[in-house]
């Protein structure tokens, strides 16, 4: 257990996108069932965006779907008859959905996507296995302070625990963005913030600008991307807690499955999945460092959970840590 925006949480929280975006199950109620899944397994920390929807017709997305992953966390978490008060929401604003009318070639929420993929808010990246959806950010401080009351909103609160900016928009200083944020915490719509998607530079800035109010980094970790700016040394020694996005190297691109191997090697000798020496593997960087796997159905999410059981010895870290180059 470890403390993040004020609640008790195991460090292996659900990342919920994989419930919301393309690829989602097209059951509403196998997404809640999931949710559910993870909460009676012990997951008190849902993390959900405010872009976690697909548009329907090019552009930027018809309003039916829009706020699809922040409804969803709400419906399950109104449904479960468990200790609801005691489980993180965190959501995270500063990027939209887009569809394209033509496929088109990267994806921008995705592992492989470089940070200058996300930097176009004049049109749609997109495009990977599920076809033309796309991202595209949007970090005006008009748009974040708009968006942040309608999360608050869709998740029938006062004020958001942990709200995240989601990517530094290359078109604005981060300073304005920054700026944004600090506004939402003095306003009282927001209680802690996160950044995602961020250098040292970035959460210097963030920190000059928010203070005690920054919390925590939501940056790619895991054996296929293992964090090659060291931001979670960084997080280290600011006690910024880190969060690590597709811990399992993501669903919507293909990733290098040869990574894993090691991961899979010591799995075998444990018995269990490499899913879950992987999260274990991520536990072990940093006391302070929390995982949000994604999972489609119950079981995994279940599997997923009990990484937090698994305790890797010193010859495995080792082992993994030189596999991976860490
Ligand atoms: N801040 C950002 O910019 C950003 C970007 C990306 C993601 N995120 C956050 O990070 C979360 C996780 O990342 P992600 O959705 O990209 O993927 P991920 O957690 O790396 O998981 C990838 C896939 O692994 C499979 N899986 C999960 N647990 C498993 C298990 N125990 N055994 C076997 N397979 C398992 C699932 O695929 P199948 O369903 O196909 O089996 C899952 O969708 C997201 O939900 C989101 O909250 C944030």
């Amino acid at each position: 257990m470890a403390r993040l925006a004020g609640y008790e949480t195991p460090r292996l929280g659900m990342g919920t996108m994989a419930l919301a975006i393309e690829g989602r199950p097209s059951n509403r109620n196998v997404a809640i069932d999931t949710i559910h899944a993870a909460l009676d397994v012990g997951v008190r920390y849902l993390d959900t965006a405010w872009s976690y929807y697909l548009p329907s017709r090019p552009g930027t997305g018809e309003p039916e779907d829009l706020g699809y992953g922040e409804k969803l966390v709400y419906e399950a978490l109104a449904t479960w008859d468990g200790p609801r008060d005691d489980v993180l929401v965190a959501t995270k604003t500063g990027w939209l959905r887009t569809l394209s009318a033509a496929p088109a070639t990267s994806n921008a929420d995705s592992a492989a996507a470089p940070k200058s993929a996300i930097a176009d808010r004049t049109g749609a990246v997109s495009g990977n296995n599920f076809g033309e959806y796309g991202w595209q950010a949007d970090a005006r401080p008009e748009t974040i302070i708009h968006q942040a009351k309608e999360s608050a909103r869709r998740l029938h609160v006062d004020s958001l625990s942990l709200l995240y900016s989601h990517c530094n928009d290359p078109q604005l200083p981060y300073e304005d963005q920054m700026g944004a944020f600090r506004r939402l915490v003095d306003e009282g719509v927001v209680r802690h913030v996160g950044i995602s998607r961020v250098d040292a530079h970035d959460i210097d800035i963030a920190r000059s600008i928010l203070g005690e109010s920054l919390i925590a980094v939501q940056n790619q970790f895991s054996p296929s991307y293992p964090d090659p700016d060291h931001t979670l040394e960084y997080c280290a020694e600011l006690g910024l807690a880190f969060v690590c996005w597709s811990p399992l190297g993501g669903f919507l691109d293909a990733v290098d499955q040869r990574k894993y191997d090691p991961f899979r090697k010591v799995a075998a000798t444990r018995g269990c999945s490499y899913q879950r020496v992987t999260l274990a593997w991520e536990l072990a960087q940093y006391d302070h460092l929390f995982t949000i796997p994604s999972a489609r159905n119950p079981h995994e999410i279940s599997d997923s959970f009990a990484a937090t059981d698994l305790v890797l010895t010193s010859d495995e870290l080792t082992y993994l840590n030189a596999a991976v180059g860490r």
